[in-house]
Formats: C-alpha cells, sequence, structure tokens
C-alpha cells in the first residue's frame, strides 16, 4: 500500500535537521548549515563523491537536451548552490540557448556561483552566463507558467515540506514544462550496505574534517533516510499535478533522477 495514504495528507514531510521544530526552523537551519560550508562545498562535492556528481549533472542536463536547444525558453535551477548543475545546463544549452536562472536561498552560495560564474564567462568567451537570485525554493518570486524546464540537483530533499515545494514548482511551469529532481537515493543489495558504511560512517568524518563544521555532513546521510522512496515520491509528483511522473536510477540507485511533466 502507498505510504501516502488519505489520512497521511495533511502530515508535513520535509527535511528535519537536528533541533528544528517546525518548517521554518527546519528551513533556518538548513540555510544555516549550507552557508557554513559553502567556502568548502565544491572541494567536498568531488572528494566525497570521487568526481561522480560530475558524470550526474551532466546526464541530467542531456536528458533536457530539447528544450535546452531552445533559444526562446526560460530554464531555473533550484537550489542551484555554487552553481555546477546550472553551469552544466548552460553547457547543454550552448551559446544560442535559452536564459537560464540559478536560485538559492544562501547568499553565501550564490557568492561562490557568481563567481565562478565570471571565471567561466572569461574561460568561454561568448557563451552566456547564468543569472542568479536569491529566492526561498517555496515562495519564488516568479509569475505562474514562466519556465519551460525546472530543475533541482541535491536540493529539493532539503526543502521544509517537499509538497509545498513540488507545487511551486508546478506553479511556474508552464504548460507542457518539465520537471528533473536530481538527488541520492539508497541503493540495495550488497552495493546497498557497503554505500550505507561509507555514507553514514567515512563521510560524516570526513566531511566535518575537511569542512571544520560538524552538523551539516551528519545531517546529510540522515536527510537521505528521510527522503521518500521512489514509488512514495512519485505519487507527490502526480499528486502535485505531473504527468508522465518517473525515476530513473544513477549509479546504481545512489542518485536518480525524478522526471514529470506539467
Ligand atoms: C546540497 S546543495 C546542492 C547545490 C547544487 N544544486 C549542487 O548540485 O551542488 C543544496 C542547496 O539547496 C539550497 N536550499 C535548500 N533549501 C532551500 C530553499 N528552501 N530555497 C532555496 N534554496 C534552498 C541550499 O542553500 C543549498 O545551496
Amino acid at each position: 500500500m502507498s505510504r501516502v495514504a488519505e489520512s497521511e495528507r495533511s502530515i508535513v514531510v520535509g527535511a528535519a535537521p537536528e533541533g528544528a521544530r517546525d518548517a521554518q526552523s527546519a528551513a533556518h537551519a538548513v540555510r544555516e548549515m549550507f552557508t557554513a560550508i559553502a567556502p568548502r562545498y565544491d572541494l567536498l562535492n568531488h572528494v566525497l563523491s570521487f568526481n561522480v556528481d560530475r558524470l550526474w549533472w551532466r546526464r541530467t542536463a542531456r536528458t533536457f537536451a530539447q528544450i535546452l536547444a531552445q533559444s526562446d525558453c526560460r530554464i531555473l535551477d533550484l537550489c542551484c548552490g555554487t552553481g555546477d548543475m546550472t553551469f552544466a545546463l548552460r553547457k547543454q544549452a550552448e551559446n544560442s540557448g535559452p536564459q537560464i536562472l540559478g536560485a538559492d536561498f544562501s547568499h553565501a552560495m550564490l557568492q561562490r556561483a557568481q563567481s565562478k560564474s565570471l571565471d567561466k564567462a572569461a574561460e568561454n568567451g561568448t557563451r552566456a552566463t547564468p543569472r542568479w537570485i536569491e529566492a526561498d525554493a517555496l515562495r519564488l518570486p516568479f509569475p505562474d507558467q514562466h519556465f519551460s524546464l525546472v530543475t533541482s540537483a541535491f536540493g529539493f530533499r532539503n526543502l521544509a515540506d517537499y509538497d509545498a515545494g513540488l507545487r511551486e514548482i508546478v506553479r511556474v511551469l508552464k504548460n507542457g514544462g518539465e520537471c528533473g529532481i536530481l538527488d541520492f537515493g539508497e541503493p540495495r543489495g550488497l552495493m546497498g550496505r557497503l554505500y550505507r558504511i561509507y555514507f553514514k560512517q567515512v563521510l560524516p568524518r570526513v566531511g566535518t574534517m575537511i569542512s571544520g563544521v560538524r552538523g551539516p555532513y551528519t545531517y546529510l546521510p540522515s536527510s537521505v533516510e528521510r527522503f521518500p522512496e521512489p514509488p512514495e515520491m512519485l505519487e507527490r509528483m502526480r499528486r502535485a499535478g505531473f504527468r508522465e511522473a518517473s525515476w530513473t536510477p544513477y549509479t546504481l540507485g545512489i542518485a536518480g533522477l525524478y522526471r514529470g511533466k506539467k
């Protein structure tokens, strides 16, 4: 039976960092956490994922190649952090592509995205750089039906209310627009057991050591454990108004891409 039973529908399901009492304090704690690790975020990402994260961003961008080839549309990368998913979309779109926006509620993460943007613009000459906007994914400052594609990489899981997040994505998408949510999963079997040892025991220690901040890298495995499994997430997407909802596992299910159409 589905975990999203009728009687459960009023319960808010979302990120719950240690000490959070409600959705507001959860969002506040998440923002503080990412602000604290912003200076080391990229380094940690690449070290802890053995650089596989780059492949996941690229694969996600390739999935939406058709939309990214259109020059007259708008793309939003939600919870963009330091911008690597946004840059992968920009690269896939090439020079003539659409307008691409990265949004995040941590100013420190966006500052790093902006400075990487300037470096990339200097390297790549004419390729248009993404625009960055400080915004809460649960209250986006955009009109209805504004975007042809909304993506989010490893950010959606951190929202304090997943259903509200999905509804907000549906609101800003045009009819026929698409959504791609890339996030961690929990692989099964022997691989899953080995992965859990790494994810729960090795990663928090290395993350804490390199970042110098204790909370975020113990929060990461617990947030993945708390995140709905694919069947539940797909049902939540359908309920929010998506059709053709699907999940594609990446790297044996360590991560995966949720897709849906408005
Ligand atoms: C794990 S990082 C992912 C960054 C980037 N997308 C990537 O793939 O590396 C999660 C990001 O989500 C942002 N975030 C979490 N909740 C948010 C919210 N409600 N609104 C906007 N950004 C949020 C955090 O500030 C953080 O930068």
